[in-house]
């Protein structure tokens, strides 16, 4: 398939307003209790990076990281997911919020979720940067949303396509050309 950058969907300003916005009501609800961030690999750390840094320096933070794959090289997703590297700690009795950088049939995020919930966190919550309208896998609502987008293939902030575009410090639609 050949592709090409399109038109930016998000931009930088709109990111950081909104990434700021979800930092101070985590901040909000988790005062007082320590929050271990796990981020979903590799989409979501430049969304994770800037999330915990708008958090409060007053909550106390744990930050790891899963890496799962679903998705190969290609835009659709196939129905399988399996761990690629576990987490380093254990998250039995803590509060949990899993990092995802884009939410699309819910499948990643279904199987994480039944991973942490087995592992026995006392409470778990999602963030993601992005959702699509396919959400229906995971089937319940998401506890932190950045923005509902349509169901376009997009890559920048993290994202990517083939590995590329990561770097782009917007989010943009990659076109078929
Ligand atoms: P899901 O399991 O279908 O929800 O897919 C979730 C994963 O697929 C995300 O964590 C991304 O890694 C990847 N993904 C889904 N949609 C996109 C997209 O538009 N751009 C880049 N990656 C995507
Ligand atoms: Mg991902």
């Amino acid at each position: 398939m050949k592709t090409a950058l399109g038109t930016v969907l998000i931009t930088e300003d709109e990111l950081r307003r909104r990434i700021g916005e979800m930092g101070r009501q985590i901040s909000a609800e988790y005062a007082g209790r320590t929050v271990t961030f796990v981020g979903i690999l590799k989409g979501s750390f430049v969304f994770l990076a800037d999330l915990i840094r708008s958090v409060s320096s007053e909550l106390h933070i744990e930050v790891d990281f899963m890496s799962v794959s679903s998705y190969g090289d290609a835009t659709t997703t196939s129905g399988t997911v399996h761990i690629e590297k576990d987490l380093g700690i254990s998250i039995e009795g803590k509060d949990v919020i899993i990092v995802e950088d884009i939410v699309d049939t819910g499948l990643t995020l279904l199987h994480v979720y039944n991973i942490f919930s087995a592992r026995g966190a006392r409470s778990l919550r999602v963030a993601a940067l992005l959702e699509k309208p396919g959400n229906s896998k995971y089937n319940r609502p998401l506890d932190y949303v950045g923005f509902k987008i349509p169901n376009k293939f997009v890559v920048g902030f993290g994202l990517d396509y083939a590995q590329v575009y990561r770097n782009l410090p917007d989010i943009r639609v990659l076109d078929e050309i």
